[in-house]
């Protein structure tokens, strides 16, 4: 046989063999190309090594030299075969043939509640005043709530119809200010206002006092645009010597010039409360009208003696504030029952 001709059988041989070996898309298709090629019995490489003999004898070193080539270059195709089809699998499997033009899957981000948001961004204006925040507990004794406050036993705002009291009896341990006061013993209520923190800051603090306190409080009232069992309040107390009402109308006043961002009127209506001497109602203009925020005024002296400051010596303001009330004015919401339903497509309008 002509060298010419086994080569070029050779040839023919290893472009076939890449093809079937570059193509296979699965192990059984490397596997047939396996048995075509590299077969031990009846592989064509084996048929074309029989024809090795009929190589002239001149001829046969060249022709045995190409023969090994062509033999290694088929082998190395079967394991390069099966090396992509391994890698193609495990790729699979790890991702890493991501495909950058499959459009994204968008997550929503929560957000804070829109009171939750209204009580940082008060928090942050009051700071800015000098306030700090104060915290209390929301199950409360009858001192904290009432008695400290100058609400004495027979009075009106105690009555069961206008609190939560709890059921049970002693909620902890801590001295019952109220029984010593002539109070029934041992009786709890969720806090009815945040002014309860008044008497807890001034406990614990000499004069002067600056602070803050926000939080949930609880009355028996009829769910309605305006009114709700539950809600927040913002109380502020300020003690030092020559505090004033004029004090007290300035910072509201810069508080809802800051918090609504223009040049809101702040109203007081007299009014009364028995922590506080005189008492207003605190109005902010809306809308050509007013609306009602809560209450205020000069901290009353039996509050300042049951707390052990000297009348004499110090006075204050104090006012607390609905929360929902500002939150709903700034968002032109007409009943905070929304605030409460959880619907997210309610919650999510507000950034
Ligand atoms: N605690 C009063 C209320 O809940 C509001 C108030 C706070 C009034 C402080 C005067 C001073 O309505």
């Amino acid at each position: 046989m002509a060298l010419d001709e086994f080569l070029a059988e050779l040839d023919q041989l290893a472009a076939q063999a890449d093809k079937a070996f570059g193509s296979a898309g699965g192990a059984e298709a490397v596997e047939a190309a396996r048995v075509e090629f590299l077969g031990a019995k009846s592989g064509r490489l084996r048929a074309v090594q029989k024809g090795l003999g009929k190589v002239d004898k001149a001829d046969k070193p060249a022709a045995g030299k190409r023969f090994n080539e062509v033999k290694n270059q088929v082998e190395a195709a079967l394991v390069a075969a099966t090396d992509r089809l391994k890698n193609a699998a495990s790729g699979a499997r790890t991702g890493s043939q991501f495909d950058p033009t499959i459009p994204g899957v968008r997550r929503r981000l929560g957000r804070l509640h829109p009171i939750t948001q209204t009580i940082e961004e008060l928090t942050d204006i009051m700071g800015r005043l000098g306030f700090t925040v104060a915290e209390g507990p929301e199950v409360e004794d009858l001192w904290h709530n009432f008695e400290a406050l100058n609400i004495p036993l027979e009075h009106p705002a105690r009555d069961p119809l206008d609190n939560f009291y709890l059921a049970t009896g002693a909620v902890g341990a801590g001295p019952d200010r109220a029984d010593a006061a002539g109070a029934d013993r041992q009786k709890w209520l969720l806090r009815s206002q945040t002014s309860t923190v008044q008497i807890r800051v001034m406990e614990k603090t000499k004069p002067p006092v600056r602070i803050i306190s926000l939080g949930r409080v609880y009355r028996p009232d009829t769910a309605d645009a305006t009114h709700y069992p539950m809600f927040h309040q913002i109380e502020g107390l300020l003690i030092d010597r020559h505090v004033t009402m004029a004090d007290l109308k300035s910072i509201l006043h810069l508080f809802a010039a800051s918090f609504f961002q223009d040049d809101v009127e702040v109203r007081f209506r007299p009014s009364f409360f028995p922590f506080t001497e005189p008492s207003v109602e605190v109005d902010m203009s809306y809308d050509g009208g007013w609306i009602e925020f809560g209450g205020a005024g000069m901290v009353d002296p039996n509050v300042l003696a049951s707390v052990g400051y000297d009348p004499d010596e110090v006075s204050g303001l104090a006012f607390g504030l609905g929360i929902e009330r500002i939150c709903a004015r700034r968002h032109g919401v007409t009943d905070i029952r929304e605030f409460f339903k959880n619907d997210v497509r309610f919650l999510r309008q507000f950034h």
